[in-house]
């Protein structure tokens, strides 16, 4: 038996002008869309953009029903979003963020993960993720692998002897 580890690198900044302009500006953007989450059963307001090549933003908020598993997530509103729209522009990054908020941000769920994960796998290059809820730190990771590791790649169970 051998113990592993792994280490996953991100970067932290204490507020907005810690940040470049150009990431400054997204969360600020972002974050006036909150204001379009329609989230009247939890009261939780989640606003995502996605920053295509191309210099394109598309945004998303988190979109509940009072048929609870038929919403869903800001962040997978706004990649299919931007997917159904711009099918063969690469993604540069995602701003994720939230109203409420502590010290750190929250994190995107699971699925809204993986959902990322496939479009990052077939451009072949990594999707930034940036994360801000409320007043808190700002976290930068420089590819969804960093926040799905071991992912499930569709390549595996295509490859052909
Ligand atoms: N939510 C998101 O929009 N993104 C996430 O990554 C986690 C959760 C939404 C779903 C639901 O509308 C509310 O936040 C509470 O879970």
């Amino acid at each position: 038996m051998v113990n592993k580890k792994i280490e996953i690198n991100f970067k932290e900044y204490n507020n907005l002008s810690a940040l470049g302009d150009q990431d400054a500006e997204l969360i600020k953007i972002a974050d006036t869309n909150l204001a379009n989450s329609y989230s009247p059963y939890s009261q939780f307001k989640v606003s995502s953009l996605i920053l295509l090549e191309g210099n394109i933003n598309v945004l998303g908020t988190n979109q509940e029903n009072s048929a609870y598993p038929s919403g869903l997530c800001a962040e997978r509103v706004a990649v299919f979003s931007a997917k159904s729209t711009y099918p063969n522009k690469k993604i540069e990054k995602v701003v994720i963020v939230t109203e409420q908020g502590n010290e750190f941000p929250f994190s995107p769920c699971g699925s809204c993960r993986q959902a990322l994960m496939e479009y990052e796998l077939n451009q072949k290059e990594p999707i930034e993720v940036i994360l801000k809820s409320g007043n808190s730190k700002i976290w930068v990771f420089k590819s969804i692998k960093d926040l799905l590791p071991f992912a499930f790649e569709a390549e595996d169970i295509l490859k052909k002897e």
